[in-house]
């Protein structure tokens, strides 16, 4: 694995130390979400206090890119309000671990990446429908899960 350059030293300690890996206890959303050919999959769990991420956690299994990418996504949500949440755009996430590259070079690699922003997109999708009643933002929030990748 620490042969091929997408590895970097960023990634492979994500993977070894997850940030904000564990379970809350009943949270406002959660939302699992996998990647059905390889297997992996996590669970996001939110709590949400005065339109603000006041806490989040995932657990699961995924491969290192996966690991490393849903760590530093609840690194920069936590404390975040939801319209932040809301706008978060996927090269955001990308360029915080230099993997843009991969929207072009890697459409496998890219679900690696992108899974647990689909979780979050998805997760709080429910949560603008059915507790925000903000049926445009869920609306845009859906389809923009569903295009991820
Ligand atoms: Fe499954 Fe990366 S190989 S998430």
């Amino acid at each position: 694995m620490s042969g091929d350059p997408i590895y970097t030293e960023m990634i492979i300690e994500y993977s070894r130390n997850p940030s904000n890996y564990g379970k809350i206890d009943e949270p406002h959303i959660h939302r699992h979400d996998s990647n059905p050919l390889c297997g992996d999959s996590i669970d996001l769990y939110l709590n949400i206090d005065d339109k603000k991420i006041s806490d989040v956690k995932f657990d699961g299994k995924g491969c290192a890119i996966c690991m490393a990418c849903t760590s530093v996504l609840t690194e920069m949500i936590k404390g975040k309000d939801l319209d932040y949440v809301k706008k978060f755009e996927k090269d955001e996430l990308l360029s915080e671990l230099g993997l843009e590259h991969l929207i072009k070079t890697s459409p496998v690699r890219i679900k690696c990446a992108l899974l647990s922003l689909k979780a979050l997109k998805y997760g709080i999708y429910s949560y603008f429908a059915e507790k925000m009643n903000d049926i445009e933002s869920a609306g845009n929030l859906k389809e923009e899960a569903s295009s991820l990748y």
